[in-house]
């Protein structure tokens, strides 16, 4: 099958800026949108050194259902969309839980919108792990599959639920709708992929392409990050007392490019096997406690980074790794770097951009 034009809405972020540069390296043409609210336009400028080809950028706000319609009027070649734009501080959303449901259950309904009056028929969107809640209710579910029940336990992972039920009604509705008009070969069209993904972990190994949030971190690798800069005296480890086999918590640390890699493999199969609505697994079947992501991390840095431990961070569980066997079986997909490469990679990034995208990286990376 041909590559067909893609909409990365989200894609100047994190995860989205790397799955923009793997659509591009497979031959896809890519219109990527984002407000630009927790990601800089510079993202653009680094996937073009890195692969010589250019994503077209809209400034859109997902709220704002007019935009989406402008896009697909000017790119009527768009036959699918990667969803990634949303807000996602777990903690944050506890606190303003309607800017949440605003920007990632609002908005997406605003997209699959304008998607239907379109006729744009496929979506691979960003789930998390986080729908599953607390998995380890279910002891014969670690490492989680697809079918463990889904019990998210804070307003992010409710609206991560949310958008994946809109998406799944809809797509059902559209396939329903063509087939009672007798029009088989336009319900095959309409289909979602919903990524359930575990960790995101690490950099582009070139030193020019990584996380760069605008506020401060939360997540365990990048506050890591700020200890070996100096940024932070020391990681707190939350919990030193759960049932693993040093006492820390255990999480799925999946590298970007593989991730990202999964977008790409989850929207080929979308359009060559028009399965309707699956959901996939995106992580690595292994797990790490944090003190092992300390020790990988201070071996990349070279040095011992201070810790201290602390008491337990409220709504964390013990153990929330992927069984991702349906997605190496279904869509092909096998994650290949380790956990050291992340580590590499990501202190690779951290040391040569300090402060992100805000300031060009040492001119012999960007020659390589
Ligand atoms: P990110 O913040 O780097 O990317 C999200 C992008 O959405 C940003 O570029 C931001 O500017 C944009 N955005 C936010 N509000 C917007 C709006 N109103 N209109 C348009 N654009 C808007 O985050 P990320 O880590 O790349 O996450 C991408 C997706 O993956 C999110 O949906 C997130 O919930 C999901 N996810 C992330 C993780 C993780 O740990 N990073 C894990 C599981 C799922
Ligand atoms: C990892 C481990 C912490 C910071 C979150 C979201 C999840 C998904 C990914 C979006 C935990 C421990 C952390 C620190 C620590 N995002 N830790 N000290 O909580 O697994 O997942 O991001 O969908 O929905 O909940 O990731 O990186 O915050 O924490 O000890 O300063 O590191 O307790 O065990 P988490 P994380």
């Amino acid at each position: 099958m041909s590559a067909g034009s893609v909409l990365v809405a989200g894609g100047t972020g994190y995860i989205g800026s790397f799955t923009t540069l793997a659509l591009l390296e497979a031959g896809y043409k890519v219109v990527v949108a984002d407000n630009l609210y927790n990601s800089s336009a510079e993202a653009l400028n680094r996937i073009e050194a890195i692969c010589g080809k250019k994503a077209e950028f809209v400034q859109l706000d997902v709220t704002n259902e007019a935009d989406f319609d402008k896009v697909f009027e000017a790119h009527p070649d768009i036959d699918s969309v990667i969803h990634f734009a949303a807000l996602k501080a777990v903690g944050e959303s506890g606190e303003k839980p309607l800017d949440y449901y605003m920007v990632n259950v609002y908005g997406t309904i605003n997209l699959l919108r304008s998607m239907v009056r379109h006729n744009v028929t496929n979506i691979v969107f960003s789930s998390s792990a986080t729908v599953y809640g607390d998995a380890t209710r279910f002891p014969n579910m670690i490492p989680i599959p697809e079918e463990c029940p889904l019990g998210p336990t804070n307003p992010y992972g409710n609206t991560k639920f949310a958008v994946e039920t809109a998406i799944t009604d809809v797509i059902n509705a559209q396939r329903n709708n063509a087939i009672k008009a007798g029009n088989e070969a336009e319900a095959k069209k309409w289909n979602g992929a919903l990524l359930r993904y575990f960790n995101p972990a690490g950099a582009h190994p070139s030193g020019i392409m990584g996380e760069d949030p605008q506020g401060v971190p939360y997540n365990l690798l990048p506050l890591l990050a700020q200890v070996a800069t100096g940024k932070r005296e020391k990681l707190m480890v939350f919990g030193d007392d759960y049932a693993s086999h040093d006492g820390t918590a255990i999480r799925d640390y999946i590298h970007i490019l593989d991730l990202a890699d999964g977008h790409l493999k989850a929207l080929n199969y979308l359009r060559a096997n028009n399965p309707g609505v699956r959901a996939w697994n995106l992580g690595t079947g292994k797990g790490s406690t944090v003190y092992e992501m300390i020790r990988a991390f201070s071996a990349a840095v070279g040095r011992d980074l201070p810790y201290e431990v602390a008491p337990r961070r409220a709504g964390d569980v013990l153990n929330l790794t992927a069984n991702a066997n349906r997605a190496t079986k279904e869509l092909g997909w096998t994650p290949t770097r380790t956990l050291e490469q992340a580590c590499e990679d990501l202190w690779l990034w951290t040391k040569n951009n300090p402060q992100g995208y805000r300031q060009q990286p040492p001119a012999e990376l960007l020659a390589k």
